[in-house]
């Protein structure tokens, strides 16, 4: 995974290649040209995916799984094929065990309804931690609201690190699931999961790993994880929005019952018995999000066509320039110092609220994300109501981190 203190050999990306392929970031906003560091909260979109959702309705717009028509087809060709890239991408070893969802957040509610409900009772716990997006903390209150188990939280040291030594101590024989976010969307720290899945493991204990800030910056492997589940979301990785995934070991998916019933989930439906589809098709009730699939693919097959290796040491180096550059500036703090971060890098400037600043720097052309980030647990604990975030992505330059520092002495200027 990708860290300020990663060592992979950088082969290089080619920006300004890159850049040529991503029609929005060529415009001007507010008379400057567009430095676009929100990419934790969505990426923009490069003309392959673009085009491949165009092509899909221009060419191919069917339903899939129900035609015998040669559209019908196409489309159900293209939507299955989706998802055995997913599964490449994500070194998973059965495009079964691939699940279409909206995203992370239904992905999370999904494990929590068919996955962790049937197997939880009062007083047993779910174990998450303190640095999770509110997608991986509110699907398990929920959970524990209806069946009278506990939430349990692993702390968070000053640096913005997960303190170990308490995870390992609250795993107990009655921890159900243990759920943990790769990449924190607020501090950008990167969590050692494969020592957590190995800890929670030699309990068996199952852990899914929310994956929606790791996947757009390095290689995931999840055999090599060893996870339960694994969740990202399209749009975060440069594919479409109202799209995502859900990695589950086959064993789990078979066991797992439906999440919602409806058409396409089922081999057969009587008013006296339904017998449901096999995993995945069995979690994807409806028509699903077949030119979000589609485009997905398309996303990730530009990503990995860029070397994953070569897109986290470009963050990588983006990172580490942006936080030197930031902290030279009088009043900054930084929030969240872990030794491994990736993508994002947050801070606060004395006596400046957030979204003060995010006004300022979009006045000037730069896109920034100011406020709890869907994470005010981690706020609560650093005692903030809120943060900057820049956040990076493969086709940022260290021009565009010169803008932004332009930007915050403009800051400075204005707030005397
Ligand atoms: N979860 C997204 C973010 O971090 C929206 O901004």
């Amino acid at each position: 995974m990708a860290s300020t203190a990663a060592t992979a050999t950088h082969v290089g990306l080619d920006v300004e290649r890159i850049r040529a392929d991503f029609p929005a970031l060529h415009q001007e906003v507010h008379g400057r040209p567009l430095v676009y560091l929100d990419n934790a909260a969505t990426t923009q979109k490069p003309r392959r995916v673009i085009d491949t959702v165009t092509h899909f309705y221009e060419h191919d717009c069917a339903n899939v799984h129900r035609g015998v028509h040669l559209l019908s087809q196409r489309a159900t060709v293209a939507y299955e094929r989706a998802r055995t890239t997913i599964k490449d991408h994500l070194g998973a070893a059965d495009s079964r065990e691939i699940v279409f969802t909206r995203g992370t957040t239904e992905a999370v509610n999904l494990v929590a309804s068919s996955f962790v409900r049937p197997r939880i009772g009062p007083g047993d716990e779910i174990l998450i931690t303190g640095m999770e997006h509110h997608s991986n903390i509110v699907p398990w209150q929920l959970l524990c609201e209806a069946t009278g188990a506990h939430l349990k939280v692993v702390p968070i040291n000053d640096e913005g690190e997960l303190e170990l030594d308490r995870y390992a101590e609250l795993l107990s024989d009655r921890t159900k699931i243990v759920g943990v976010v790769h990449v924190s969307n607020a501090l950008g720290t990167v969590n050692p999961v494969k020592t957590m899945i190995e800890l929670a493991h030699a309990r068996s204990i199952p852990v899914l790993v929310d994956g929606a800030q790791a996947v757009p910056h390095a290689a995931v492997d999840v055999r090599e994880l060893d996870c339960d589940f694994y969740a990202f979301s399209g749009h975060k990785t440069y594919g479409p929005t109202g799209i995502g995934a859900l990695y589950g070991k086959r064993e789990h998916l078979l066991e797992m019952v439906p999440y919602q019933g409806g058409g396409d989930m089922i081999l057969s439906v009587t008013f006296d018995e339904t017998i449901y589809a096999e995993p995945p098709h069995r979690f994807e009730a409806g028509t699903p999000n077949i030119e979000g699939a589609i485009g997905l693919a398309a996303a990730l097959d530009y990503l990995s066509s860029l070397g994953l290796d070569a897109v986290a040491a470009h963050e990588a180096e983006l990172l580490e320039t942006a936080t030197e550059a930031v902290l030279a500036i009088p009043g900054v703090r930084l929030i969240g110092a872990a030794e491994h971060r990736a993508g994002a890098l947050s801070f606060v400037m004395d006596g400046i609220h957030p979204h003060d600043i995010g006004t300022i720097l979009d006045s000037e052309g730069v896109a920034i994300r100011a406020g709890h980030h869907c994470a005010q647990p981690v706020m609560q604990r650093f005692g903030i109501s809120a943060t900057v975030r820049a956040s990076f992505g493969i086709y940022n330059t260290m021009d565009e981190i010169e803008r932004l520092v332009e930007g915050l002495h403009k800051v400075r200027e204005v707030f005397g």
